[in-house]
Order: C-alpha cells, then structure tokens, then sequence
C-alpha cells in the first residue's frame, strides 16, 4: 500500500492510502471523539462528534480519508467548540443518567464522549420525544428517550444483518428508530438477531436480561432512581458535570466485581460465532459478540445471543443415575464410573472387544471426541467410534475426499464474503447459518456479489437471488453435471487449470455424454433456458464458491452430489484463490472438530488412516498399545449390528440418538435390546430413557476446549461459569471410565489433550492453546511455526501428485412417490430452532416465536385437500406417522411438503417418518427421500406460527441510514463545511 504523509496539529505521520481521517488518529492514539463510528459498520455520519479541521476545512474525521500532506488540527477551539456543540445536540434526545444505567460499563460511548470533551453544563436542556419504550420483544427492549438517533442499530440491521428491518423515519417531527412500517417490535420482521442490540452505543436498545442487573443502583424502584438522577441534575450547576462523570466512573470501575466477561464460542451451529459473555454468578446477562471474533465479527443469530436458558434448566440432569430394578436412582460419581466401567468390561470379556461401540459428541469439544476415539481404540482395540456427521455431513467429506483431497471447507466465511458468485445447493443458510448467510446477503446487496439458489423451498436466499432453481427431488447430480458438461461443450472450462492441476479431464468429458439440457430438463424439472443462464452466469465471473448442506447430504446419492459440486468447480478453476472454492456448512458447532478429531471408524485424528502401517505405528508407540486395522462401524449401521447381536453395548456421548436416527421406531427397539448402554448428557434425553448409566455433563459455559467451525477454525473456549450441580466435564468423565479400566491417563486439563492430539497429527502441527488464547484462532491444515491455512490448495491438491481428481459419476434416481404415498417430505432446520430443539426450546422467548413443529403445505395442495393453516393433519409414511398441524405457505409448492426438525414433543419428530435406506458410500440415511401421503384430522388449532413470528413482518431494505434526510431537515444547522 503506497503510504501518504500527514500532519496532525503539525506532527507528521505516515499513513496508508485509503484510510480515514479518524482510523489514523486512532491507530496513533490521538483520543478524538466519536459516537456513531463503529469499525465494524464504517462511517455513518450522524453525530459530528468527531470533526476535526483539515486543510481549513471542518470536516467528520470518521468520513474523510486521507490526502497526502494533508494537514489536520485538532487540538484548537473551533474544532473542540464545535465537538461540544454536537454532543451538547446529543444530550438534548438522552437524560445523563449514568450511576443508575446499565451501560455505564466503560464503553458507553456518549458518556466517553462527555467525558473526553470535558463537557462541564449542558447546553440545551434534554427533550422528551413522546413515545412510549416498547418491551414487545421478549430479548430486548427500545426505550425511544434514550435513543441519541446515531443510526448504528439502523447500518446494522440493513447492511451487516441485512434483515432490513430498521429504520429512522427522520420524516416525523421528533425522528425515532422503527420497526418495519412502524410496528412494534414484536410484530415486525425482527429475527432477534441482536446485531442491532450490540451495537447501540447508549442504552436505547438493551439486553432484556441488563436491565436491572447490571450496575449497583439499576434495581432500585423508578421512584429511587428519577430521584437520584434529579439529585444528579441539581448537583451539575454547583459541581459541574464532570465530577459527577467522576462517580459514575467510578461506579462503572466497580462493576468489574460484579460483572464478569468471558470469551466463548457458540454451541450451536457450525459458523462458530465467538463472544464475551457477561455473567452475574450463574446469570447471563448477554452475550457480546466482538469486532475481533474471527467468523463473525459483531454478528449473531437469535439462538447465540438470546438462546442461553438451557444453560440453568431446572430440567438439567443434577447427579449420575443407575437404572435398578427399572427404576434410575441418584447415585455418586465413583459408583456411577465403576458402573460404567465395568458394565464396559463385561460385556467386552463376553462378545469380544469388537461389540462395544462409541458415539462421541459433536456438540463436545475437540479434545473429548479425541480421547472417546482413545477410549474405543487404545482400550477396546476396536474402530466403532463416529459422531453426528454421519447423520449429515459424511457424504460432503466424500466427495471431496474423492476430487480434492480435504474433507473441509475449501476456505473461509471471508472468501465466501469476497466471491464475485455464490452458488447455495440444497442449504437454507439464512436459517440454518445465518450470519454467514449475512456476509452473502450483504455482499449481494452492496458488492455487486451474484448469488444462485438451487432448493426445493423458496427460503429466504432464494427470494434474494438473481436465479433461483427448483429441481425435482434428489436430481441435483444431473442439474450439476448438465451444467459441467454445457460449460466444456462451450468451451468455458479453465483449460490451462485443468491442464496443470486435475487429472481425468478426458474421460470425465466422455462420461457426461449423457447430461445433456433435454435430459437434464426431463428429469431435473427446470427449464433448460435456465440450465444455460445459470451456466452462463458461472461463466461470466472471476470467482465463485459453492455452498450445500443436507438438502444434498441427505440423499442416496449424498456423495455423488457432492462430488459433482466439487467437479464443477474443478471445471472451471475455481479452487485455490480466495473467492474460490468448496463450502459444505457443517451443521453443530463441533462436528467437523469431531471427525478432525478422530471420532471415525476408518480414521485415526488428523484423518490419518487406519489402514497405513506407518500411522498404526505412530499410534500404537504414542499409546503404548495394539491397535486395530479393521474398519470400525458407524453410527448408523450400528443399528442393524444391534439387531444381528454384534453390538451388545454403547456408549454414547450428547447425542440424542433416539430421536435423531432415521426411523426412531427401530432405532429405539435397537437401543431396548442392547445389554449395556452408557449415555453422557445435560438432560434426560429420549436416548437416556434405554441407558444403564447416566451421567451428568456440564455445557459448554462450564469448560475449557476447543471446537472448530465449518470453515476449519479451531477456537478456543473459556470457563463462563462453574459446572451446573454435580456434572462435570465430558473429557474429565471420559478420562475417570478409561482410568478405572486401567488406562492410566492423566490429562490435567484440556490443553494436554491438545498436546498430544498436535503430537500426533501433522495437520495439527503447532496447535497449542497459547496460540489460541482470547479471540486467536487457526485453521488447519497448519505448519509447526504456526503458520494455518485460510484457504487450501494454492499450490497443490491433496493428493500424491498433487493433482485434483475429476470423479465419474452416474445419476441413481432417488426413492419417488408413488400411488399410495403420492407426496414428498423435505424437512430441515428453522432459525429459531437448533435441530430437534432439545436446548432452543428452553427459551421461552424463542418458544413464544415458534412454540412448535407443524407442516408446510402449498396453497394449491391446501386447496385440493381443504386444509387450512391450524388443522390438523396426519402425516404417514411406510414407516411411521406423526400429527402436527398445517401451515399454508407459497415457500413450498406442487406436492412438496415441509417439516421443521425442531419437535416440542417426541412423538411429533420427523424421524418417527424417516427411513433407513442411505447413500452407500457414506452410509448417511436418505432423510430427505420421503414419500408420504397426508390425511386431514377433524381438530383444528391456531396457526402454528404465532402472529408475533418475523415470517408475518415486511421488510424495508435501503441502504443505510438515509442520513441525507436528517441534514435536510430544518432543524439541522450544519457543522461541517461540506
Ligand atoms: S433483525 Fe431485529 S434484532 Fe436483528 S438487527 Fe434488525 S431489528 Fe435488530
Ligand atoms: S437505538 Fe439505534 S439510533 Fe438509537 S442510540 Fe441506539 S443505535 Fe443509535
Ligand atoms: S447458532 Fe450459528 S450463527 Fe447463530 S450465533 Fe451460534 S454459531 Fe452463530
Ligand atoms: S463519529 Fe463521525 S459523525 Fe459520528
């Protein structure tokens, strides 16, 4: 970056092109005043706090960029008399009432500003607006008097959110934030993301669960505190404003013992969000996200800043339980472990080491899932050890296992941000990834970024993008090869990419001979006008990702789909440049760490096979122990091993396997006749009702570890809080069972764990927690010096010679409808809902917002069965039948049905439907092939979406703040010479 000189009260400083008047004087810790300015949402103009002189003119330093010799003054009269003039404008819409606030927190940047300007009488007195605060919503509350019109909440909400929800109406004769056309809170489009929240400067917008909470004075009665704060206000004209700033400095020092902050990482979805957490004891009183959290920055969805309730559940397990007699009883930790232990031993000394399998947790963190594999392999000698990932995400890590070599995302949530094209297959990632659905919503909206949306619903990507495809179900594999082979047939392919970095050109070419438009069209359903202008659009750009999910996962042809996703982008070189590349969004926080880890039954940590002699060895001398080359079993065929008598016995970490397995039916008669069954949990699941032995395990908030992201991100977590009761940590119980079957482990803590695990795999080189303390993070693949990888494959692929591989594939048609079963289920995650809900719906607020699971139903399906939203109706398969109620909705269409994963009550879930056919190359159960037929029940209820549901609200996108209103309006008197 060429650089420019500057002067700043004549002191010459060199600076970068392109940087701001205010970014300058910060990074060279000129303390200049600045209240609508947030790094994170760029310069917003609103406040003119920060206006500065330069080159003779009075300028905002947050919006003027740098010149070279340009020459700046600050510390001189006019600047700060017109400094004071604007916050003096500030105070006349916010009552100073900082001791009994609750962000008198040291980062209230009004108060900041008072401060530094060394504001000593208030101009103009404080003028109420003359509206009510609205509590509508059940997260947080807008108080309009306190409201300073700064416009963060605004830029927030419509550029980085992109919900578009909020705007100041500077049309009304005292301007205020509003909600979609002015409707509270409650009934507008508001997702409760927070994002709005975070970044309000003062306490107009605030965490329901502040108020009153954090701060000394905060929970006095109203009376109390209008009392004190007129004290206040009488004591300024004596005392002057500053010395009262001094206490409330003061008091806000204080709260440092009262308040504490922890850095963490969501437990929820894969885009692993990172934040402070603000805890009072065992109380959260909210969740931060930072300007530095590495995947999302300041944003967050609904379930990572309000969805913390689960954390004190009265419902969570408090102490282990021992099933006797039938009957559990609360028993001690030491007679819970020998249990275990030795429930372990007997049935492995009567069938053999090979009948006991292991299920450990992709909600756990990296160093659990990493001594659960230890546990089945060093102790037990055997390989049946996975984790959820079978469930969803095995057939993406095949299929680029087969092309590229990694079984991750290509590179990072930035890359996706940066891409000219964003191709979403078979994922809604405004729902079920919604901040990296942010960075595409935001890059669409203001960067020109184009994005193509191929799903069976019209969720909410799909309304955004420029083409929007709906194939028939199941057909992706040929919408994708027709793509591929329209793209050579034109000639479009990267030849020289091809060329030098993938093998199999020619014989791929020959094997998609098949794949042309007509075909394509007959099958996938989607005209082939659109095939060629979706082919033409990947042609026109630079660089493009592709993103999917279980939309393509969750076929019997998952892996093959997958596989075409990553030819394609083999075809056209989009691999190895940031912008580039291949995005399976990982669905929990930890279920790519949890295969990273070892918790596969092929793979030993670091994806090290376990077919390769040097790695047993490696292996066997670290553990000091015989290992096993055979291939374990997995998750899901596990299932018909119980019922041949091959498995006797599991122990199963925080998975909720009953519920969660396709055709819950048989997986629970499964789990009924094993003899021993170990199930590790917060809550008494549907999976523990068939346990042994339950053991109590803290969340997340209560430990120290790691996870990694979708993006291949190890980050760490803090201890918020100590564990809940008696639980405990999951690595601590796993070490006590494999100590008590004489493992002689001795892990202190969980960076140990890491140790050994950064020991032994070379993709995990120079991992250590020192590295990863605060908001650091690493991507691996990463070398011993530290060094990590934001995206793989600049300079090879991973494979031998270094090449891609191009996979030949053939299209299986999927299992289709037929005369008795006339109509097809999809299902899939909502916002509001991690998966079947077990944490989520602990939330009151979020239970308010969708108390339920129901079925979407087109309007012309409605219309031929005469069901309205509120009937119920019963949904059957050759499998089983749940009763839920019907919601008409135009987001699916033709006989298309659609059911949320996230079910109140079990006997509403969408697996007691689901079958056990699965993709055979990754054994993933086919979920989102299912053929169904629907009967209209004679009860009939609300909608099952509440009214209060964002889904009812209408969005009012801009862009920005339209702060070119508020400068023409009469009362504004400029301050600026622009
Ligand atoms: S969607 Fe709601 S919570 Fe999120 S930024 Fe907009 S108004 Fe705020
Ligand atoms: S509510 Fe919005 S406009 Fe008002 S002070 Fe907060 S961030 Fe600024
Ligand atoms: S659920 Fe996912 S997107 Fe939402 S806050 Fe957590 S990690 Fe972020
Ligand atoms: S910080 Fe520059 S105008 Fe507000």
């Amino acid at each position: 970056m060429p650089e420019l000189r500057v002067f700043i009260d004549k002191n010459e400083y060199n600076v970068e092109k392109g940087k701001t008047i205010l970014e300058t004087m910060m990074e060279n810790n000129i303390d200049i005043p600045h209240v609508c300015f947030n790094p994170a949402l760029g310069p917003i103009e609103s406040c003119d706090t920060c206006i500065v002189k330069a080159n003779g003119k009075f300028v905002r330093a947050c919006s003027t960029e740098i010149e070279d010799n340009m020459n700046i003054c600050y510390e001189i009269e006019d600047v700060k008399s017109r400094q004071l003039e604007a916050v003096n404008r500030l105070l006349t819409r916010h009552n100073l009432h900082c001791t009994v606030c609750e962000n008198n927190n040291g980062d209230c940047a009004l108060h900041n500003a008072v401060d530094k300007l060394n504001l000593e009488r208030q101009k103009y007195p404080f003028e109420k607006k003359g509206y009510e605060p609205d509590y509508s919503n059940p997260f947080y509350r807008y108080d309009p008097d306190e409201c300073i019109l700064c416009g963060r909440c605004v830029e927030a909400c419509q550029d980085v959110e992109v919900n578009e929800t909020l705007s100041i109406d500077w049309s009304l004769e005292k301007p205020r934030v509003i909600w979609d056309d002015n409707k509270p809170i409650n009934e507008s489009s508001c997702v409760s993301c927070g994002h709005c929240v975070t970044v309000c400067p003062v306490n107009a917008l605030m965490e329901k669960s502040m108020l009153e909470e954090a701060g000394y004075f905060t929970s006095l009665t109203k009376k109390a505190k209008d009392n004190l704060v007129d004290f206040g206000k009488g004591l300024e004209k004596p005392i002057g404003i500053g010395m009262i700033m001094k206490i409330s400095n003061i008091e806000a020092q204080m709260r440092n013992e009262q308040i504490k902050k922890t850095k963490t990482v969501c437990t929820y979805c894969g885009v692993g969000c990172s934040f402070t957490m603000w805890t009072k004891g065992r109380k959260i009183l909210k969740v931060q996200p930072e300007i530095e959290s590495p995947a999302n920055g300041i944003s967050t969805c609904i379930k990572g800043k309000f969805g913390w309730d689960f954390v004190n559940s009265k419902e969570r397990l408090k102490k282990p339980l021992i099933r006797k007699n039938g009957k559990f009883i609360e028993t001690s930790w030491s007679d819970a472990i020998r249990f275990a232990a030795n429930g372990l031993k007997k049935v492995s000394e009567k069938y053999g080491n090979e009948s006991i399998m292991f299920i450990a947790s992709s909600k756990g963190t990296n160093e659990e899932a990493y001594l659960m594999q230890k546990l089945a392999r060093q102790i037990f000698h055997n390989n049946n050890i996975d984790n959820s990932s079978r469930f969803c995400q095995a057939p993406a890590t095949t299929g680029l296992w087969r092309t590229v070599g990694y079984g991750g995302d290509a590179g990072s949530i930035m890359d996706i941000y940066k891409s000219d094209l964003v191709f979403i297959i078979g994922a809604n990632t405004a729902e079920s990834h919604p901040v990296i659905a942010t960075r595409i919503k935001r890059a669409h909206k203001l960067n020109g970024q184009k994005l193509i949306v191929s799903d069976l619903r019209k969720n909410e990507m799909a309304e955004r993008a420029d083409i929007y495809l709906h194939p028939a179900p199941g057909t992706d594999i040929v919408l994708l090869s027709a793509i591929t082979k329209y793209i050579i047939d034109k000639k479009w392919h990267d030849k020289k990419f091809i060329d030098e970095r993938v093998n199999n050109f020619d014989d791929y070419y020959k094997s998609l001979s098949s794949f042309t438009l007509e075909n394509a069209e007959k099958i996938t359903g989607i005209p082939r006008n659109q095939i060629i202008k979706t082919a033409e659009m990947i042609h026109s750009v630079k660089n493009m990702c592709i993103l999917w999910a279980m939309g393509v996962t969750q076929h019997s042809a998952g892996s093959d789909e997958s596989t075409a996703i990553s030819n394609l982008l083999l075809i056209t070189g989009n691999y190895g440049r940031p912008g580039t590349g291949a995005y399976p969004l990982r669905g929990h926080n930890n279920v790519q760490g949890a295969s990273d880890f070892g918790a596969m039954p092929t793979y030993l940590p670091g994806y090290q096979p376990i077919n390769d002699k040097n790695v047993i060895q490696k292996f066997e001398k670290a553990w000091n122990t015989k290992l096993s080359v055979k291939p374990g079993i997995d998750n899901v065929s596990c299932i018909e091993n119980i019922d041949n008598d091959k498995i006797k016995a599991m122990y199963i970490v925080g998975q909720e396997f009953a519920s969660t397995g396709p055709d819950s039916e048989m997986v629970r008669k499964s789990l009924e006749n094993l003899e021993f069954l170990i199930v590790e949990d917060v809550f008494f699941s549907e999976t523990a009702k068939f346990a042994d032995v339950v053991l109590p395990a803290s969340v997340s908030l209560e430990k120290e570890g790691t996870f990694v992201n979708t993006e291949r991100r190890i980050q760490r977590l803090y201890r918020v809080m100590e564990p809940y009761a008696e639980t405990r940590p999951d690595w601590e119980i796993i070490q006590d069972i494999a100590n008590e079957l004489g493992a002689g482990w001795n892990y202190k803590n969980p960076s140990d764990i890491m140790d050994e695990a950064s020991e032994l795999c070379p993709i995990f080189k120079g991992v250590n927690y020192s590295r990863l303390e605060g908001f650091k993070s690493l991507q691996w693949p990463m070398k011993e010096n530290g060094e990590d990888s934001e995206y793989l494959y600049e300079d090879r692929f991973n494979f031998p010679d270094g090449k891609a591989r191009l996979y030949i594939l053939k299209y299986r048609p999927p299992l289709m409808e037929d005369e008795e079963y006339p109509l097809h289920l999809n299902n899939g995650r909502m916002l509001e809902h991690f998966h079947e809900g077990n944490e989520t719906f602990k939330t009151p607020g979020i239970r308010e917002k969708v108390p339920d699971t129901f079925v979407e139903i087109s309007n012309d399906l409605a219309k031929d069965y005469g069901i309205e939203s509120g009937d119920y109706v019963k949904i059957v398969s050759k499998w089983g039948s749940v009763k839920v109620r019907a919601l008409v909705t135009d987001r699916v269409s033709g006989n298309e049905l659609y059911m949320p994963m996230n079910a109140a009550y079990d006997e509403e879930g969408i697996n007691m439907l689901t079958s056990y056919n699965r993709d055979p190359d990754s054994d993933t159960p086919s979920y989102k092939e299912l053929p169904v037929k629907i009967i209209k029940l004679k009860d009939k209820g609300p909608s099952p979406l509440p009214k209060t549901n964002p889904r009812f609200g209408k969005r009012v996108p801009q862009k920005g703040i339209n702060i070119e209103m508020k400068w023409k309006r009469t009362d504004y008197v400029k301050l600026t010479d622009d």
